[in-house]
């Protein structure tokens, strides 16, 4: 296996752009992402040791499974990542993982999302040993690691309260930004994504180093800034980043991590997560967000599970 062309839409791309960092990070190979509506009308240059990676919780996104059939019709081997096992995109793969997250019932995708990134990073794992990039305790490091999601993620649903005061007192605002750097670029554009489709709420998402090359023109104080700021190895540029916006008298919500330190002094709201491995922050820190979009949208009067102008499954393009 030489490289790895991952194709997706929506939020399961979102699950492909953190899965380029574990599977170059981790296991080594060159990894790229195309949205699926894209792939199919480009030529991408894939080989014979190209493996194409097509991540559906449906299994039935037209753009999605053209990409697919575009690639087997280049005889490159497809790997389908699925909720619904028995779906076209299952059935036309070569191989297929299920995600056994259950049925999800909202269109908005949240559930699917956690199962999607938690079987691309075991994905990513067995990759690495197999190419010995890993070794048999390294390995067993990285499980261990994803065992310690269960009780984190049981934390932060119990301090949703937290995050339902803090969208309290946002839900009135038309705009919001979103900003993170590395693992957690991908956290910030998915959890504009859920704000956008279920609180119909304008909300954008940057790389926060970015930031400066154009969007911060947008900061005023009716403007709030979702900031991730955990402690990791982005931690002190990002603080950097929140000290512009607040220059500018941007108002700014930092999601963290316990550990982290002086958070408080950066920001007018803080929610935080418990402490885990950075390469497994975009499994945690998505949830607080998860739930201050949910808890906006149902303040605002939305119909959370049915957004308007939305359908669970796209199968036209
Ligand atoms: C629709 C849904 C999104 C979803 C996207 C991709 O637009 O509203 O929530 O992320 O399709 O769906 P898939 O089933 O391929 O993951």
């Amino acid at each position: 296996l030489g490289r790895i062309a991952l194709v997706a839409c929506g939020t399961s791309w979102h699950a492909a752009l953190v899965a380029k960092r574990w599977f170059e990070e981790i296991a080594g190979v060159p990894t790229e992402v195309d949205i699926a509506s894209e792939f199919r009308y480009r030529n991408p240059i894939m080989g014979g040791d190209t493996l194409c990676i097509v991540i559906s919780q449906s299994g039935e996104t037209a753009d999605t499974l053209e990409g697919l059939r575009r690639a087997r019709a280049s005889f490159v081997n497809a790997l389908g990542f699925v909720n619904v096992e028995d779906s076209t995109i299952g059935r036309e793969s070569d191989d297929a993982i299920p995600l056994l997250a259950g049925p999800e019932i909202g269109v908005a995708s949240t559930k699917a999302y956690l199962a999607q990134l938690t079987n691309l990073y075991l994905f990513a794992v067995q990759l690495a040993r197999a190419k010995h990039r890993l070794s048999e305790t390294d390995a067993a490091g990285c499980i261990q690691g994803l065992r310690a999601l269960p009780s984190a993620l049981a934390a932060c649903l119990e301090r949703r309260d937290l995050a339902f005061d803090i969208a309290q007192r946002y839900a009135s605002a038309s705009n919001f930004i979103f900003l993170g750097r590395g693992y957690n670029v991908p956290t910030a554009m998915e959890a504009a994504l859920k704000l956008k489709e279920i609180s119909y709420i304008h909300a954008t998402a940057y790389p926060a180093g970015e930031f400066k090359h154009g969007p911060i023109a947008l900061i005023d104080p009716q403007t709030p800034t979702v900031a991730l700021i955990p402690n990791d190895s982005t931690f002190s540029r990002m603080a950097s980043n929140i000290e512009e916006i607040r220059a500018r008298k941007g108002r700014i919500i930092a999601v963290t991590t316990d550990s982290a330190p002086n958070v408080e002094a950066l920001s007018d709201s803080i929610l935080r997560v418990p402490d885990i491995a950075e390469p497994l922050l975009p499994l945690l820190l998505i949830v607080p967000l998860q739930l201050f979009a949910y808890r906006i949208a149902v303040l605002r009067g939305c119909e959370v599970d049915m957004p308007r102008n939305l359908a669970k499954s796209v199968t036209v393009e």
